[in-house]
């Protein structure tokens, strides 16, 4: 079969590695892609936002599966799109992806069906945010309502920087995304990320993470879109991994198909692990980046028959993918600057010697200037290795890292710290 992969990071580097180790991957497309996707897949110059451009695409070369990596194609309609021109696609409907591209929608949907989250206050206006922020005590946290590339949630820790977050958002800046927001009540504990596949009615649990969202070594300094990753996150206990699935999953799950509009494709919920059980941060309608790259090294699976199976409503006749008991973690080299402008075009070398050293490198944010090598991006590579523990796995994934020449990269190195201390004892 003739697949088309859209985007063009290290999750769809990771997607295309695996979409073309199947026996039923026959040509694998991808759109725009990137050099490491290109050594798997023939690159075509095709946009998303033009949906005719890409159903005349899949009529031209016969695409039996699209596989669309980031929110942004999901949150616009691509697979309605698709579907309605007749091509099997593994993504959510523009409706059932307002799962990610509504904090207020999912908070609601929650409420309406029990699913444990924090309580929330939906708000339309700067004055309107302003006077809720009395309800609820400090650290308190402010969302802009739609997608804002990771930008648009404060943690606030106290009054003036929740009033600050307010300003923000309602001054425009992050355009439609921004207005309306979000004020939630904050949730201590630690973190996780649980993955389930789902056609809508079957749920297939697809794996847990944690990634390391700080820029730098003990999670220190901004933001970032994700500095490093592994999988499983053994904090996700089979005991709180089934609560979650219960609770949270599955409840989502058959909600969205009650009111008509079933959700199919991954469904990754961020999770915190509160003292008085699993609650629902959020949830994203795509796979995590750079979550996906750990999942993919430890799918033992065909990865096409899988997808295929969720976009044709017929996981129920699939047996369950089965993931590796290794531990995978992979270390996201950045170029320097990142997460601000990051510093362009710089040089890499040394990736055949960085995966000789037991890793796979996947590239997110890569380009070929004059036949060598470099950096496009914020986030640059994501140096990705196995092992029977964290620690085997991040001591092979830094190994690797030090084989790299890339003098205007950085990255952390500390992931997988937690669990590290944790096997540590
Ligand atoms: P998001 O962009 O929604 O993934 O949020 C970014 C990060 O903000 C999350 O990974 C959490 O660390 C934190 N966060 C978001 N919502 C909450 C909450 N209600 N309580 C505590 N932390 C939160
Ligand atoms: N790594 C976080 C995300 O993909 O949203």
């Amino acid at each position: 079969m003739n697949i088309l992969l859209l985007g063009s990071g290290g999750r769809e580097h990771a997607l295309a590695w695996k979409l073309a180790q199947s026996p039923r991957c026959k040509r694998l497309f991808a759109a725009p892609g990137n050099p490491g996707i290109a050594e798997h897949a023939q690159l075509v110059a095709l946009d998303a936002r033009d949906h005719g451009a890409v159903i005349a695409f899949c009529a031209a070369q016969q695409i039996g599966l699209v596989v669309i990596g980031p929110e942004a194609p999901l949150v616009d309609g691509l697979s309605d799109s698709l579907r309605g021109a007749g091509v099997p696609v593994f993504g959510p409907s523009k409706a059932a992806a307002r799962l990610e591209g509504s904090k207020a929608f999912t908070k609601e949907l929650c409420a309406r069906h029990n699913i444990p989250t924090g309580t929330f206050r939906r708000v339309t206006n700067k004055d309107e945010a302003l006077a809720a922020l009395s309800e609820f005590s400090i650290p308190v946290v402010i969302k802009a309502d739609g997608l804002a590339a990771g930008k648009g949630v404060t943690v606030a820790m106290n009054a003036d920087e929740a009033r600050a977050a307010v300003a923000d958002i309602f001054s425009g800046k992050f355009g439609e995304a921004g207005a309306e927001a979000v004020i939630e009540e904050f949730l201590s504990g630690e973190e996780a990320s649980l993955f389930a596949i789902t056609d809508g009615h079957t749920i297939v649990p697809f794996g847990s993470a944690q990634d390391h969202k700080r820029v730098g070594d003990g999670d220190t300094g901004p933001n970032t879109g994700g500095m490093g990753a592994y999988s499983p996150a053994r904090v996700l206990t089979p005991l709180l991994e089934g609560e979650a699935i219960e609770r949270i999953i599955a409840p989502t799950v058959r909600a969205m198909a009650e009111e008509g509009m079933p959700y199919s494709g991954v469904l990754y919920a961020g999770l915190m692990l509160t003292p008085t059980g699993v609650q629902l941060i959020e949830y994203n309608a795509r796979f995590g980046d750079p979550e996906c790259q750990v999942l993919m090294l430890r799918l033992e699976g065909d990865l096409v028959e899988l997808l295929l199976a969720t976009a044709e409503n017929r996981l129920a006749s699939l047996p369950a993918p089965r993931l590796s008991d290794d531990t995978a973690l992979t270390v996201v080299m950045a170029a320097q600057g990142y997460p601000g402008t990051p510093k362009g075009c710089g040089t890499i070398r040394g990736v055949a010697a960085a995966e000789a050293a037991g890793a796979k490198v996947f590239h997110a944010g890569t380009a070929i200037k004059d036949g060598e090598l470099v950096a496009s991006g914020g986030r640059v590579l994501n140096v990705t290795a196995r092992g029977s523990s964290v620690s085997e796995a991040q001591a092979r994934a830094y190994a690797a890292v030090d084989k790299l020449d890339f003098v205007d990269g950085f990255c952390r190195r500390d992931v997988g710290w937690r669990e590290v201390e944790r096997e540590r004892g």
